[in-house]
C-alpha cells in the first residue's frame, strides 16, 4: 500500500540504502566503540551479536511490515490495522517523542563533528599540542556560540534533503552517500591495521573480558543494539511505509543489519589499533572520538592530517543520513496532518533546535550546566533517555502489538509479498523469535537493568 501523499523509494536498492544510512551513524562510529570498549571488549560484542540478531533484526521487520502494511505514519499506523484497540496509537506518539529527543542530542553531536570535520581541513587540529584536546574539546562544547552554529549548520543540511522528498532527497542522498562511507572507512582499518602494535587495539576489541560485562553492560548492549539499527522508535515504520511493494522485507532487513552490524565493527578496528599505537587510553568514553583521536592523527604526522579530514567528514555524513531519518519520521507526522511537507520540515526543525540548543549549553560547563533534573544535566538526562530508557520500551511495546494483536494473515501476506514469495522461514521468525524470544528477552533485560544490579 503506498502512503497518502505518494511518496516512497523507487527501488529495493535506494530503500535499503536509505534504511542503512538511517541505521549507520554516530551510533556505531562514535558510540560503539567505547561501549564495546567500556563493558569488557569481545564479551560485550558476543552478547551484543544475539541483541542485534535475535532482537534488533526481529524488530526491523516487525516495524517494516507495520508500515507498508498501514501504508501509515506511526502514530496511525497501529489503529489502522486493530482498529478495535486505538490506544496503541500511544506507541506511535511514544516512539516519536522519543525520534524527538534523539534528534536533539543527535544535532548536538553532530555539530561537534561537524566543528571537528572544519578544524581538521583548516590545520586548527593540527596546529594543538598532543595534551592540550581534552581541554581543546571542553572549552569548545561548553562554550556558546560555535557549536550552536555548527548544530544549525547541520540541521539546515538535514531539512534541505527532507524538503527535496523521499525520493529525490533521502533516497538519492544514502545511494551516494552510502557507498563513500564504506570506502572511506575500509581506507582509516587498513591504516589503523598497519601501525606498529595494532595488535593490541584488536586484542582489547575481541578479547571477552566477562568480568567486566555488568547487568548495566548487558542493557547498555540491548540500547546499543536498539539504536544503531534506528528501531523502537518508529522510523522503520515510516521507511516502512515508502518501501516498494516488491521488497523481500526479510531480506532487506538481514541485508541492513549486518551492513549496521559489519560498520560498528570495523569502526573498532579503526579506532582502537590506532589508539594502543599511540599509546593513547582507550577508555576515553565519549571523548574518545573527539580528545583521543586527534592525537592519534597527529602523531601521524600530514597523513594523519588527511586521515582526521577523511574521519571527520565520514562521521559527519554518517549522521547526516540519520538525523534524515528521525526528521523525516516527525516531519511524515506533521505532513500527514494536512501541513505541506516543506512547512512541517521547517516546524520540527524549529521546535528541534531549540532543544538542542538547551542540550548544547547543559553539557560539561556550559551557561546552563547548573540545571538540573533527576540530578542530571538536560545533556544527560536527554543522552539517558534516549539511548537506554525510551527504546527499549517502545521496542517491547512493538513486538507486543507485532506478535499478540496484529493479524497473523496480513503479516504474511506482507512478508510474502502477497504470496508471490515462498518464505520458508516465516513460521521461526514469527512463532519463535517475534511471539516469544524478543519479547521475553526485552522485558527481562530492561527489568534486570532498570530494577536489578
Ligand atoms: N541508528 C542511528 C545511529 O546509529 C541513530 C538513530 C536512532 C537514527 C534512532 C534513527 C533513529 O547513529
Amino acid at each position: 500500500m503506498a502512503t497518502k501523499t505518494g511518496e516512497g523509494f523507487s527501488s529495493s536498492f535506494g530503500a535499503i540504502m536509505a534504511a542503512a544510512g538511517s541505521a549507520v551513524g554516530l551510533g556505531n562510529i562514535w558510540r560503539f566503540p567505547y561501549i564495546c570498549g567500556k563493558y569488557g571488549g569481545g564479551a560485550f560484542l558476543l552478547v551484543y551479536i544475539c541483541f542485534v540478531f535475535f532482537i534488533g533484526m526481529v524488530l526491523m521487520m516487525s516495524e517494516f511490515v507495520i508500515g507498508r502494511r498501514s501504508g501509515e505514519d506511526p502514530v496511525k499506523a497501529y489503529p489502522k490495522l486493530q482498529p478495535k484497540r486505538k490506544g496503541w496509537r500511544y506507541v506511535g506518539i511514544m516512539g516519536l517523542i522519543t525520534c524527538f529527543l534523539i534528534l536533539a542530542i543527535y544535532l548536538v553531536i553532530s555539530g561537534w563533528t561537524l566543528n571537528y570535520f572544519w578544524e581538521s581541513l583548516t590545520g586548527t587540529l593540527a596546529s594543538i599540542s598532543n595534551d592540550g584536546f581534552g581541554k581543546h574539546f571542553s572549552e569548545f562544547a561548553s562554550s556558546a556560540g560555535r557549536p550552536v552554529l555548527f548544530v544549525i549548520l547541520f540541521l539546515v543540511f538535514t531539512a534541505f534533503v527532507i524538503i527535496g522528498g523521499v525520493e529525490k532527497g533521502i533516497e538519492r542522498v544514502s545511494k551516494l552517500l552510502m557507498p563513500i562511507l564504506v570506502v572511506l572507512l575500509l581506507v582509516l582499518c587498513v591504516r589503523s591495521l598497519t601501525l606498529d602494535g595494532a595488535s593490541e587495539g584488536l586484542a582489547y576489541l575481541f578479547h571477552p573480558d566477562f568480568s567486566k560485562l555488568t547487568g548495566e553492560g548487558i542493557l547498555a548492549a540491548l540500547g546499543q543494539a536498539l539504536f544503531s539499527l534506528s528501531v523502537g522508535m518508529g522510523v522503520m515504520i515510516v521507511y516502512g511505509s515508502y518501501l516498494p511493494v516488491d521488497d523481500n522485507i526479510m531480506k532487506s532487513s538481514i541485508w541492513i543489519t549486518i551492513c549496521d552490524f559489519a560498520i560498528a565493527v570495523l569502526s573498532g578496528i579503526a579506532i582502537f589499533p590506532a589508539v594502543f599505537a599511540c599509546g593513547q587510553d582507550p577508555t576515553g568514553g565519549p571523548g574518545l572520538v573527539y580528545q583521543v583521536l586527534p592525537v592519534v592523527f597527529n602523531s601521524l604526522g600530514t597523513v594523519g592530517r588527511i586521515f582526521s579530514v577523511v574521519f571527520f567528514l565520514l562521521l559527519s555524513l554518517a549522521a547526516l543520513t540519520s538525523a534524515i531519518s528521525l526528521l523525516e519520521a516527525l516531519t511524515q507526522w506533521l505532513s500527514s496532518e494536512k501541513i505541506g511537507r516543506t512547512i512541517s520540515a521547517i516546524v520540527m526543525s524549529a521546535a528541534v533546535v531549540v532543544l538542542a540548543v538547551i542540550a548544547s549549553f547543559s553539557f560539561g560547563d556550559g551557561i546552563f550546566s547548573g540545571f538540573k533534573i533527576a540530578n542530571m544535566q538536560i545533556f544527560d538526562l536527554l543522552d539517558k533517555l534516549t539511548g537506554t530508557i525510551l527504546p527499549p520500551i517502545c521496542a517491547l511495546l512493538t513486538i507486543i502489538f507485532f506478535g499478540w494483536f496484529m493479524n497473523k494473515d496480513d503479516i504474511y501476506d506482507e512478508l510474502s509479498n502477497h504470496k508471490t514469495l515462498k518464505i520458508g522461514y516465516f513460521k521461526v521468525f514469527y512463532y519463535f523469535l517475534a511471539r516469544f524470544v524478543a519479547p521475553l528477552a526485552l522485558i527481562i533485560v530492561l527489568v534486570a537493568g532498570l530494577f536489578g544490579k
